[in-house]
């Protein structure tokens, strides 16, 4: 589904966040990918879908991402910000959770019933007319995953999606994720959810892949945890 072949990327400052990166990524995995912050786990995420674009090869459903393919691409997969404030530009929820479609030139009814149905999968059933503004961290972050399961990609790139929320919320998103048969690449700081929902675990530092494997082998690493910033502890060597 997805293929990434040396990728590097280095921000305007010169200062560098992929460091000749390889990571393929099959149909229906859900994989977590975790780091410490600076890690590159944002950075990496923005070139699934070309906002960023660095050296290197980025292959989705078989296709190198290039100008001519990227509306493609991005129905391809649908990529939640760290930060909801990125994703929410509009005066109601409605019309941000509806932009795609009608971007789409979808029919109004079908628009209509498939925003009510992502506002109900992200627990936020019925605040079309809401002002995205006026709603809490939390909810915003909800109401960013909204606009991109509606557009039913095949793959989801979501970063950090439980971040701020409460921890009602957090189990409502986990088990709506749980349910979804969509490639799931998760960038989190939440291990809980890595450990539940991802059989597969990416930790990156520095760029860099540090460990591609299974999750619950990395758990078994204490020691490997410790060195990526994966625990609140510290081990004396
Ligand atoms: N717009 C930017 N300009 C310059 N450097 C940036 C920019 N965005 C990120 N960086 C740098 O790139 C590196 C990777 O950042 P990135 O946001 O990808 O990390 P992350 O793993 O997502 O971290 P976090 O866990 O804090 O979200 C960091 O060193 C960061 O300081
Ligand atoms: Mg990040």
């Amino acid at each position: 589904m997805i293929e990434i072949e040396k990728l590097s990327y280095s921000y305007e400052d010169g200062r560098t966040a992929l460091a000749a990166l390889n990571l393929s990524v099959s149909t229906g995995e859900k994989i977590a990918l975790v780091g410490p912050n600076g890690a590159g786990k944002t950075t990496l995420l923005l070139h699934l879908n070309g906002i960023l674009r660095g050296e290197g090869i980025v292959r989705v459903g078989g296709e190198i991402i290039n100008e001519r393919n990227l509306s493609k691409i991005r129905a391809e997969v649908g990529l939640a910000f760290q930060s909801p404030d990125d994703q929410l530009f509009s005066n109601s929820v409605y019309e941000d959770v509806a932009y795609g479609l009608i971007y789409q030139g979808a029919p109004a009814g079908m628009i209509k019933d498939r925003v009510a149905a992502a506002l109900e999968m992200v627990g936020m059933p019925g605040c079309e007319g809401r002002s995205p503004y006026h709603l809490s961290l939390g909810e915003k972050k909800r109401i960013a995953l909204a606009t991109v399961l509606v557009m039913q990609p095949r793959v989801l790139a979501l970063d950090e999606p439980t971040a701020g929320l409460d921890p009602r919320g957090r189990r409502g998103i986990i088990n709506l994720l749980a349910g979804l048969e969509q490639t799931l690449i998760i960038a989190t700081h939440d291990l809980g959810l890595a450990k539940e929902l991802c059989p597969r675990m990416v930790i990156m530092d520095a760029g860099r892949i540090i460990y591609d494997g299974s999750t619950m082998v990395a758990f078994q690493n204490p020691a490997l945890l410790e060195k990526h910033g994966l625990t609140d502890y510290y081990i004396d060597s």
